[in-house]
């Protein structure tokens, strides 16, 4: 068993038993009328730096100061599982930018996903699918997903509800958030919603250098400007195109489109391993094609690629460079490149001024428990 597993089984068992007892027959709530409890939300104000686009939130679930504290507390809450051991931070922390920094995921059994887990820096600003393969189209509906997958939270959503009804805190929490009136309308709609709510302040803190410099705050050392150069095909010589910025492009690092980068070999007729979009999609040519993800704070969620095949930087501009595997949907951009060690240098200092620290220790994003 991985013993990273381990020490989170034992760090969670510890709080669990340190929460029933704060827990235990809490405040006087009456669970068939928690009208008493007051009402009264208040908005929300996301950061979203200047140079971001829009978020666009679904009109039946703003954010709100008490449906962020909510969804925070349940996306750290083991109760979500089915032994209450895991909670959906197991494979997305703060400190591995939101992912587990493994190539494939633990579930409650110990058994592994079939992807990588992924960032959710920016969450809120992809609107082209949910997962590497688009299936899930929204927050709400995605966060429904991971409690009753079979290698992750392996729970019954009927169980959770009733834990989260007779749980002491829940109750008064989700009459903040949403105006509830008794218990029973504690469902999994509603907790949906509160986790997603706070899925969409995991938002860029706007300090990286990057973010600096576009703003005339900060430099780029020469390094990273030959580095900025290369990355988004500005460099004079044609040579020293690296074409990443088609689909990793500012301000995001990500269009959010879906492509075959070519990292996976076919092993049929432009079939894959892990088809990606094309099993959802049923179109051969989709196959292969997985959603571009971000690069902002890159560094920190490692290993790379849906199935975390590669483990370091540098062994993902190996594979740009060979251009990726031929096939019939290979993306039209990727082509094999010349890039010398100092080229390779500078597109990699380059990424590097896209790290943000802040967003990574930002207080508010951290386990409230
Ligand atoms: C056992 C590990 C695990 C747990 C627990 C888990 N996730 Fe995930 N998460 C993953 C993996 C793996 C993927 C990618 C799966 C895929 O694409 O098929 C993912 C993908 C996502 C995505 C899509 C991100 C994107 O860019 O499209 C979101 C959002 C997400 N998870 C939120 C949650 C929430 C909310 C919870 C708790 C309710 C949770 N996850 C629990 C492993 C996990
Ligand atoms: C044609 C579009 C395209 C181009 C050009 C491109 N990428 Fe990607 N990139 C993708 C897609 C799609 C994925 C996800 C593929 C997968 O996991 O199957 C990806 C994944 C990555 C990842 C892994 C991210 C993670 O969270 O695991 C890194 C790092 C990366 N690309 C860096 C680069 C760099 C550096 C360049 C330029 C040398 C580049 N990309 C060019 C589309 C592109």
């Amino acid at each position: 068993m991985n013993s990273k597993w381990v020490i989170w089984f034992l760090i969670s068992s510890l709080w669990l038993s340190c929460g029933d007892k704060s827990m235990s027959n809490g405040p006087n709530i009456d669970p068939d009328d928690l009208t008493h409890i007051e009402y009264n939300p208040s908005d929300f104000n996301l950061n979203i730096p200047d140079n971001f686009p829009q978020m666009d939130i679904p009109p039946d679930n703003p954010n709100t100061v008490e449906g962020v504290d909510l969804g925070r507390l349940l996306f750290y809450d083991p109760i979500l599982s089915v032994d209450s051991t895991l909670s959906c931070s197991f494979c997305h922390l703060p400190v591995g930018n939101f992912t587990d920094n493994l190539a494939l995921s633990l579930g409650v059994s110990g058994n592994s996903t079939i992807r990588s887990s992924m960032t959710l820096l920016n969450i809120g600003f992809v609107n082209s699918g949910l997962f590497w393969d688009g299936r899930s189209d929204i927050l709400e509906h995605q966060a429904l997903l991971p409690v009753e997958d079979p290698v992750e939270l392996e729970a019954d959503w009927i169980e959770i509800e009733q834990k989260l009804r007779n749980n002491n805190t829940y109750p008064s929490l989700f009459r903040k958030a949403f105006g509830i009136e008794n218990i029973l309308e504690i469902d999994r709609e509603l907790a949906s919603k509160a986790i997603a709510q706070f899925e969409r302040t995991l938002i860029s803190s706007g300090n990286s250098k990057y973010d600096q410099v576009i703003r005339g705050d900060a430099v780029f050392t020469d390094q990273e400007l030959q580095g900025h150069d290369i990355f988004f095909d500005i460099d004079e010589d044609i040579n020293r195109h690296a074409e990443c910025g088609h689909c990793h492009n500012a301000p995001l690092f990500t269009t959010n489109e879906y492509f075959n980068n070519g990292i996976q070999t076919p092993v049929g007729d432009n079939t894959f391993k892990d088809n990606g979009l094309g099993e959802i999609s049923g179109n051969l040519f989709d196959n292969g094609m997985m959603r571009t993800p971000t690069l902002r704070n890159i560094f920190h969620s490692a290993p790379y690629m849906h199935d975390g095949r590669f483990e370091t930087l540098d062994e993902v501009i190996d594979h740009y460079i060979t251009g990726g595997h031929p096939t019939d949907n290979l993306a039209p951009v990727l082509r094999p490149l010349t890039m010398s060690d100092e080229d390779r240098a500078a597109l990699i200092a380059f990424i590097r001024t896209l790290e943000d620290l802040d967003f990574i220790n930002n207080p508010d994003h951290q386990n409230p428990f």
